[in-house]
């Protein structure tokens, strides 16, 4: 078996087997597919504006991008060195972060800018294999089914690691040294109900969610960040404890933000800000980017970076004065987050607005009593 798999990373003499693309697994995996079609691993240049924006802004020629965002695309090279535009028509495009290949990682290699995903070598004109971890999968006509345990490791920190771009300036971090997958996959792909396939013979229960909620599901978000308010001497303590495996923010357009609202019956006597949640520099979390000492939105052109971030799995205690708190008033806190920052749409027009409105994250109340 070992040499089998050997044989089926390394060799160079064989060839890619046929691309199968992502519509042809809904015959038999139905539910996955539509899981896999509402998640944003569906998305692209095509049809995710804020990233065709940015992209457009950073090369109208290159497309360098695809190596994480259509990294199936039968000309990645030529996308990547400006012989080629992104076309809606080809489907190894359109396809996105694609089922096939993301079931075709057999292991990543570490690098400085951006780790790379290496992909099993299939053979041609035989059906493909694919990695996952079902305990004895059935036997189709489309592809072997192979478990490899070192497939569950790598699969999400190919593309989610860290990024740098050509100046050596971060724009995203979101692990650690050594750290694996298999959290990841834990948090974002929980098990649902029903099998992982239609005619399910095995009359399996349940099957690993392929929706990977994140920041656009208000159920999913609520649960990343817990936040607990206590007074002290000259106002309030607000402690917010990230328990995810990855910093408050990875994605730089992204602002998460406190607006906190001290209230004396209805009436607001005391906010955290006035205008801009940005006043308030300690609750406004953000990746900024500077070129030459001048504030910039699009990360690749940046020759340097600051954050106000909370890492994974740390707690922060943010403190307030405010002399106004008596009996019975109530201290509200709001968390929101932002998919496009006020800034970037200064730069990119984006023409859905959605981008820029403040989503609740989670709202947390406490009624004084001193
Ligand atoms: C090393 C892999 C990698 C490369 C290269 C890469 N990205 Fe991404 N990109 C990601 C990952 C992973 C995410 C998801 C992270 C997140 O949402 O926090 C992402 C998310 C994004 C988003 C946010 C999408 C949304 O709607 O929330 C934008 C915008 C974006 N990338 C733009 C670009 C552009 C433009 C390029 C090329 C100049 C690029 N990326 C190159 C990995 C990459
Ligand atoms: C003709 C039906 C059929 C088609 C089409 C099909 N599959 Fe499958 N696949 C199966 C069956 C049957 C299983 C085993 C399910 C079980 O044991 O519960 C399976 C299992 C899997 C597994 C789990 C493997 C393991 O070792 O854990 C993966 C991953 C998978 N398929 C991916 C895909 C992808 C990606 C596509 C589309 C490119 C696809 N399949 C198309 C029938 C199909
Ligand atoms: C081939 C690169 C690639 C691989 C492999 C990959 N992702 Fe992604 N992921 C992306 C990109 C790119 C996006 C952003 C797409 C967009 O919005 O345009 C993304 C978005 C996401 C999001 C949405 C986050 C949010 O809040 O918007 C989650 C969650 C996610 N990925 C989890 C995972 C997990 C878990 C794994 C491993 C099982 C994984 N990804 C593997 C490239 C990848
Ligand atoms: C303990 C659970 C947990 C673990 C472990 C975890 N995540 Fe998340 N992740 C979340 C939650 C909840 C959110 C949405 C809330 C938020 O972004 O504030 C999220 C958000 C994200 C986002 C969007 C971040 C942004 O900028 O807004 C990405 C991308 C992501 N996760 C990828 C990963 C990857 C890759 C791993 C593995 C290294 C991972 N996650 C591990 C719970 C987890
Ligand atoms: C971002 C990477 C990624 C993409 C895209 C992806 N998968 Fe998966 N898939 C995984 C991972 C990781 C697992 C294994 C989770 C585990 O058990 O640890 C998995 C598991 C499976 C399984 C086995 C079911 C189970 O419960 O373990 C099937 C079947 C499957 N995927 C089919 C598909 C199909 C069909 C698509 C496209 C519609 C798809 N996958 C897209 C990462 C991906």
């Amino acid at each position: 078996m070992k040499y089998i798999l050997t044989l089926l990373f390394f060799s160079t003499l064989v060839l890619e087997a046929k691309y199968l693309d992502n519509h042809s697994c809904k015959e038999c995996h139905e539910e996955i597919y539509k899981e896999f079609e509402s998640s944003a691993h569906a998305k692209s240049f095509f049809n995710d504006e804020l990233h065709r924006k940015v992209a457009l802004h950073v090369s109208k020629k290159k497309y360098e991008c695809a190596i994480c965002h259509m990294p199936m695309a039968n000309n990645l090279k030529d996308l990547i060195n400006g012989k080629a535009r992104p076309n809606p028509k080809n489907v190894t495009q359109s396809d996105a972060i694609s089922c096939y290949f993301c079931h075709t990682i057999a292991y990543v290699k570490k690098a400085h800018k951006f780790n790379l995903n290496q992909k099993a070598k299939q053979a041609k004109n035989y059906k493909p294999s694919f990695f996952a971890n079902l305990k004895n999968p059935d036997e189709n006509d489309k592809h072997s089914s192979l478990h490899n345990p070192i497939y569950s490791k790598v699969a999400c920190i190919g593309c989610h690691s860290h990024k740098l771009n050509d100046l050596n300036v971060t724009i995203f971090k979101a692990t650690k040294e050594n750290q694996n997958s298999k959290s990841c996959i834990k948090c974002h792909m929980p098990y649902i109900k029903g099998g992982a396939e239609k005619i399910n013979k095995r009359a399996r229960m349940q099957h690993k969610s392929h929706k990977f909620l994140g920041i656009r599901d208000a159920a999913f978000r609520k649960k990343g960040v817990d936040i607990n308010i206590t007074t002290t001497k000259d106002g309030f303590n607000i402690v917010l404890k990230n328990k995810m495996g990855h910093p408050l923010i990875i994605q730089p357009a992204r602002v998460k933000y406190l607006q906190i609202l001290v209230k004396d019956g209805n009436k607001t006597i005391w906010q955290n800000y006035k205008k801009q949640p940005s006043e308030d520099k300690q609750g406004y979390f953000a990746i900024n980017f500077k070129k030459d000492g001048k504030n910039i939105v699009i990360p690749n052109l940046a020759t340097s970076m600051n954050q106000n971030n909370l890492e994974a799995n740390s707690t922060k205690t943010l403190h307030y004065k405010c002399q106004k708190i008596k009996d019975a008033t109530k201290i509200e806190v709001n968390f929101f987050v932002k998919l496009a920052k006020d800034n970037c749409l200064k730069i990119i027009n984006l023409k859905d607005k959605s981008f820029n409105k403040a989503m609740l994250i989670k709202k947390v109340e406490k009624t004084l009593n001193k």
